[in-house]
C-alpha cells in the first residue's frame, strides 16, 4: 500500500499542494484536475523526482526516501513528456533503457518481446520511432514503464494526443495491467478516466477535494442537473439565470443542460443523471482555463 501523509509542496513561497493525504491500494486511480492544479507535482513526489516540503510518503509503512532503490525497483513511470531517440526502433530503445536499469541482456530481450506484444507493437519492432503515431509512441512509453514489472505504475497524462481508437485501446491495456497493481494516471480530460478508473481524485485549491468512486462523486449533483429546450431568442437570458454546462442547437431551439438548486421546477425541465463531466465543470467553474462543452 502506498500512502501520502499530510504532504505539502512549496516552490519558494508558492504552495503547489497542501496537506494531501491519500491511500492507494491495487486498482486504477484517475488524478483529474485542470491544468496547473498540481498533478505533475504530486506524481513527481510519488516517483521521488521531487520531495515533499512537509509530510511523508510511505510504501508498505516505510518512507520511500528510506527505501530508495528498493522503492524505485517496484516503480514504473511514464513522464508527461518523455524523451526518445527518433532513429531507434522500439526494440533498440527499450534495450537501451533496460541496460540503464541494469537488466541482464537476455532477460531484457525476453521481457521486451513480451511487452511489445502486450502493447500491440509486435509487428513494428524494427520500425523507427519517428514513423510512429502518437498512440504508438505512448504504448512504447507504457512498455518502458513496465520493464521491471512494477507494483506501482504511474502515468502522467498518458492519453493526451491519442485519437479515440487509440484511447479505447489504451483503456483495454490498462485494465489488463491493473490486476494486482497500483495504477495512478493523471489527466485533465474527464472522458479519459471515467471509463477506466476505479477511484477519482480531484484536486482543488491545492488540496484533495474528492477521492471516491465516480458514482459517489456524481451524487453531489443528484437532483440538480436538468435539460430543457429554450428558444434561441431567450438563450442569453437563460444563460444569465442558470449555470449552463452544455448547449446544443437544433433548428430554432437550444437544448440546455444546466445546474440549479431551485425547488420550484419548471414542468418542462427534465431531471437527468449527473455525469462526472457535470461535476468537473461545476467544481472548476471559476477556473479560467476551462473551455465550454456540448451536451
Ligand atoms: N519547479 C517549479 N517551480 C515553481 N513552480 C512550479 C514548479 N513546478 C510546478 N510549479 C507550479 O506549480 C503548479 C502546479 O504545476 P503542475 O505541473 O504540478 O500542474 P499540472 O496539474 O501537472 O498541470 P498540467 O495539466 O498543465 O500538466 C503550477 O502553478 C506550476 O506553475
Ligand atoms: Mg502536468
Amino acid at each position: 500500500m502506498l500512502v501520502m501523509n499530510q504532504v505539502s509542496k512549496k516552490f519558494g513561497n508558492f504552495t503547489a499542494l497542501k496537506d494531501v493525504t491519500l491511500e492507494f491500494d491495487n486498482g486504477i486511480y484517475g488524478l483529474l484536475a485542470p491544468n496547473g492544479a498540481g498533478k505533475t507535482t504530486m506524481i513527481k513526489m510519488l516517483v521521488t523526482l521531487l520531495f515533499p516540503t512537509n509530510g511523508e510518503i510511505l510504501y508498505d509503512g516505510t518512507d520511500i526516501t528510506t527505501l530508495d532503490e528498493e522503492y524505485r525497483n517496484v516503480l514504473g513511470y511514464l513522464p508527461q513528456e518523455f524523451g526518445y531517440y527518433k532513429n531507434y526502433t522500439p526494440e533498440k530503445y527499450l534495450m537501451y533503457l533496460a541496460a540503464l536499469k541494469g537488466m541482464e541482456k537476455n532477460t531484457a530481450k525476453q521481457k521486451i518481446t513480451e511487452l511489445l506484444k502486450l502493447v500491440g507493437l509486435e509487428n513494428v519492432t524494427n520500425k523507427k520511432l519517428k514513423k510512429f503515431s502518437g498512440g504508438m509512441i505512448q504504448r512504447v512509453g507504457i512498455a518502458q514503464a513496465m520493464l521491471n514489472d512494477p507494483k506501482i505504475l504511474i502515468l502522467d497524462e498518458p492519453t493526451s494526443g491519442l485519437d479515440p481508437k487509440e484511447r479505447a485501446r489504451f483503456r483495454k491495456l490498462l485494465n489488463v495491467l491493473a490486476q494486482d497493481r497500483i495504477i495512478i494516471l493523471s489527466t485533465h480530460i474527464v472522458s479519459d478516466v471515467e471509463s477506466i478508473a476505479n477511484q477519482i481524485i480531484m484536486i482543488k485549491d491545492k488540496k484533495v477535494l474528492y477521492k471516491d468512486s465516480i458514482t459517489n462523486i456524481c451524487e453531489i449533483l443528484e437532483g440538480k442537473i436538468y435539460e430543457t429546450e429554450v428558444e434561441i431568442a431567450n438563450a442569453e437570458s437563460f444563460r444569465a439565470k442558470y449555470f449552463s454546462i452544455g448547449e446544443r442547437q437544433e433548428r430554432d431551439q437550444m437544448t440546455f443542460r444546466f445546474i440549479t438548486e431551485e425547488k420550484a421546477i419548471d414542468p418542462a425541465w427534465r431531471n437527468v443523471r449527473p455525469s462526472l463531466e457535470d461535476v468537473f465543470l461545476y467544481i472548476y467553474q471559476d477556473d479560467a482555463t476551462l473551455a465550454g462543452s456540448t451536451v
